[in-house]
């Protein structure tokens, strides 16, 4: 190498690290004060990850568990112990307590010498170390060595809490069974994100989930089911009752100990819904006395059992609802909820409560017949009545009641407390009668909703795109905050059934929730967001995580002019991308058409083919869309 060379080489190379150096520190949920310093702290196979002395054993697990994480990627063995050398990682309780960051806060100080996670309890900690973890490279999400690397962390001072204590996503464990170490993996995820809740929908038409000693049918019948694997595991056909009934599975009771250890050790609670009295084919396979009718059950078994009709009303085909009528059904549930109470520490317990049929309770003369002997004038008073015998028996066993929004209707006790799904109406209602209320309105955080072009995903009836999601805000204009615990997402998983389907339609989306849930409102903020979730897309790539990259594909949108004209009106969620498009059948890339305004479809047109770029390369899929499609689009406008 000529000599000359060199000091133009080694000025580059300080460029290069010193550009690397500058690149803004991308933490998601975004906290709450983030200043970037210049500088980095590298970690080596000497760094100690020390604990302030005495503390807490929560805090040496913790800086075990660190240890051990970082040492899969870095190869490190990583010494933990008590504090007192200078430099290294620091994991400190405050022993005077500092108000602003709660239970939960924490202060995360990265220096050129030494990184310091102080907080006022473990959580602090915890969610300090989940922090930690997105400013290392991401190559740390590796699960195998990475040699000869340069473990850098950029210099930083972090300030942060969140601002709702309920930082929730709900897991239907029915509608497909996901094992436990799945849903370890689904915990471990969560926690990354600062999510601190995991709702578990444990029983549903499809399947019984949870074990109940007293009660062993609700397993050995109700969790298993004929094995459906088609769209929406529907069947045209009549099931044969013959058929074998192999798809299922439940948790023991020794399981859910051990999810909710694993949860505690992580910070995250988990909360069981047995949802009743709607959704209940499989506790009625079981125990079929439960029913207004009597007589055979089934587990749910690929038929459609439910008519939905436009105005948003429905009636059962099959009965899957449990009878108020029946005093055998409060003793049932009695019975359940002492032993749900017994595993779950959770001061709340879910009783569902949504999209109960009622037309089966119409026709029941022992039903005309209790709302004679109680003045129950109408149906919604009727499940109003069953509602409060569940609260009654739910709060016998210690626990407070939750229940999805329909439990408003027909009126609420003063004590139950409401999820609000069908969008935002039922938590507005129930706050402004101070209920406690927790956000999870379909519109903006139902994850199993279609999140990119419906024609190039998975079908369902509804869509929700990242960009939705992200607009997210759990406290709704006129309402009083004091009421609104916090949000979640809603995972269902009538079409989810492995868990890598289970994670494409996941991830993102729950980023924008946690964002939702624990960034202050005025931190947010779409552009950011976006290059951050890129940013994470690297990661889950090294991690073998799936996720959805829908937000790069374009947005179809139609409509037509007062002559009949169909115009296609296409945009991006992100920003910085351009489209391109076709109608001749050809498949477009950057040399083609850019779209800026409207487009025109020609008369002949069959198809319109688009993509989109940026920096010159595709981004986005391809999406082929037929003429008859957008103006099915444009007719719905
Ligand atoms: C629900 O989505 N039925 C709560």
């Amino acid at each position: 190498m000529k000599k000359t060379l060199l000091p133009l080489i080694l000025a580059l190379g300080i460029l290069t690290a010193q550009s690397q150096n500058k690149s803004t520190p991308s933490v998601i949920p975004v906290p709450a004060s983030l200043i970037a310093n210049s500088g980095t702290f590298t970690i080596t196979n000497n760094t100690v990850i020390s604990v302030s002395a005495g503390t807490s054993k929560e805090l040496d697990n913790m800086s075990n568990q660190m240890s051990k994480v970082l040492q899969t990627a870095t190869g490190f063995n990583l010494k933990t112990g008590p504090a007192g050398t200078d430099g290294g990682i620091k994991l400190e309780l405050l022993t005077t307590p500092n108000t602003s960051l709660g239970n939960e806060g924490y202060q995360l100080k990265v220096t050129s010498t030494g990184v310091l996670i102080s907080a006022n309890k473990p959580a602090g900690i915890f969610y300090g170390i989940q922090s930690f973890m997105q400013l290392m490279p991401k190559e740390i999400e590796s699960k195998t060595v990475v040699n000869n690397f340069s473990w850098t962390v950029p210099c930083v001072t972090i300030d942060d809490q969140p601002r709702f204590g309920w930082r929730g996503l709900m897991l239907d464990v029915s509608r497909h069974f996901f094992t436990k170490d799945e849903v370890k993996k689904f915990m471990d995820d969560m926690v990354k994100f600062k999510f601190n809740l995991l709702h578990l929908h444990l029983t549903d038409d499809e399947g019984w989930r949870i074990e109940i000693k007293s009660l062993p049918k609700l397993t050995s019948v109700g969790a298993w089911r004929i094995e459906r694997n088609g769209k929406w595991a529907n069947s045209p056909k009549a099931a044969d009752p013959s058929e074998p009934k192999t798809y299922g599975g439940f948790y023991t009771q020794e399981d859910i100990k051990e999810l909710v250890k694993y949860g505690q050790d992580r910070f995250l609670t988990i909360m069981p819904e047995i949802d009743v009295p709607g959704h209940s084919m499989a506790a009625l396979a079981a125990y079929p006395e439960l029913s207004c009718t009597g007589g055979e059950h089934t587990v749910y078994q690929g038929i459609s059992f439910m008519n939905w009709f436009p105005n948003g009303k429905f009636e059962a085909i099959v009965e899957n609802g449990l009878c108020p009528a029946n005093e055998k059904v409060y003793e049932f549930l009695d019975k359940v909820f002492t032993e749900v109470a017994a595993l779950f520490p959770f001061e709340y317990i879910h009783m569902g409560g949504d999209e109960c049929a009622k037309n089966f309770w119409e026709k029941s003369p022992a039903v005309q017949a209790l709302m004679k002997k109680e003045g129950l004038k109408t149906m919604p008073e009727v499940e109003s009545y069953f509602v409060k015998r569940v609260e009654k028996i739910v709060n016998s066993k210690g626990k407070k009641l939750m229940g999805w929004d329909e439990i408003l209707e027909g009126g609420i006790s003063p004590t139950a407390n409401v999820m609000s799904w069908r969008g935002v109406k039922g938590g507005i209602e129930a706050a402004e009668s101070k209920h406690h209320v927790v956000m999870s309105p379909s519109s903006f955080a139902y994850l199993d909703y279609v999140q990119g072009e419906p024609l190039l995903e998975a079908p369902v009836y509804a869509s929700l795109r990242l960009n939705k999601a992200y607009s997210f805000d759990p406290v709704q204009e006129g309402m009083d905050a004091k009421y609104v615990l916090g949000g979640q997402g809603n995972q269902w998983t009538e079409q989810l059934g492995n868990y890598r389907s289970l994670q494409y339609m996941t991830w993102p989306r729950a980023l924008a929730i946690a964002e939702a849930t624990w960034s202050p409102k005025e931190r947010k903020d779409w552009n950011s967001f976006a290059s951050r979730v890129e940013k994470q897309f690297d990661r889950w790539d090294i991690s073998d995580d799936k996720y959805s990259k829908a937000m790069f594909d374009a947005v179809v949108e139609a409509s037509k002019d007062d002559k009949g004209n169909l115009y296609a009106n296409l945009s991006t969620e992100v920003s910085g991308m351009s489209i391109y498009y076709s109608f001749d059948e050809s498949n477009p890339d950057n040399y083609y058409p850019k779209y800026a305004k409207p487009v025109l479809v020609p008369k002949d047109a069959a198809t319109m083919k688009i993509v989109t770029y940026r920096d010159g390369k595709q981004i986005g899929k391809q999406i082929n869309i037929p003429v008859t499609e957008l103006a099915k689009r444009a007719a719905k406008k």
